[in-house]
């Protein structure tokens, strides 16, 4: 697959897939001129994400450490993957596996996540899904909002790239205020691409 001077860009993602279907909208709007995309990978053999990457004739991958027989063998298989697709950057679109650490040494500094809560609060193990606006709510905070950010070693840790905040409001319930931050999440996570990829160097 040639990327004809676009970065090559990996996706994980373990469920719907909507923050990636967010992605592809914008490139295929031509608001992500720098970047092709080589690969999706998902934990999840039926993730509406491999679905959406089939749709779209991108290179569906299921990757999963349960059919490897040690973290070694696991992360050696991932990252033959993508190699042998030229990835030279790595979005996690809720991916909800932690990423073997070979990978993060491999890709250090290009590989990005979006969380549904203004890092560094309401972040790191544990905080995900619907669980992070039950904190907001329970926290009394007026904002929430959503943070992109490198991926390092621990979760929601790295240098966050870009956020997008939006109100808490009266009477919200985790699944409202869920949605809100959704929708700041499909607007935040193409943004902060399209400025990262234009900072990145292109190594053909
Ligand atoms: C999003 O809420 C994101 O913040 C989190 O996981 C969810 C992924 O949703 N990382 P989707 O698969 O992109 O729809």
């Amino acid at each position: 697959m040639t990327h004809s001077g676009k970065i090559p860009i990996a996706v994980f993602g373990s469920g719907r897939g909507s923050n990636f279907q967010a992605i592809l909208d914008a490139a295929q709007r031509g608001d992500l001129p720098g970047i092709s995309f080589a690969l999706v990978v998902s934990n999840n053999s039926d993730a509406g994400i491999l679905e959406i990457a089939r749709a779209n004739g991108i290179p569906a991958l299921h990757c999963s450490r349960k059919s490897y027989p040690d973290d070694a063998a696991f992360e050696a298989a991932l990252l033959e993957a993508l190699r042998s697709h030229d990835t030279e950057a790595i979005v996690l679109a809720g991916y909800m596996k932690k990423v073997p650490p070979g990978i993060i040494a491999a890709y250090r500094g290009r590989i990005l996540n979006i969380h549904p809560a203004l890092l560094p609060r309401f972040g790191g193990q544990g905080m995900y899904g619907i669980r992070v606006h039950e904190a907001v709510l329970a926290s009394g905070e007026r904002e929430s909002g959503a943070t992109v950010h490198l991926v390092d070693e621990e979760y929601d840790r790295g240098v966050i790239l870009l956020q997008r905040r939006v109100p808490v409001l009266p009477g919200d319930t985790p699944e409202t205020l869920a949605a809100r931050v959704l929708e700041a999440e499909h607007q935040v996570y193409p943004e902060a691409l399209r400025r990262f990829v234009e900072t990145m160097v292109h190594h053909p």
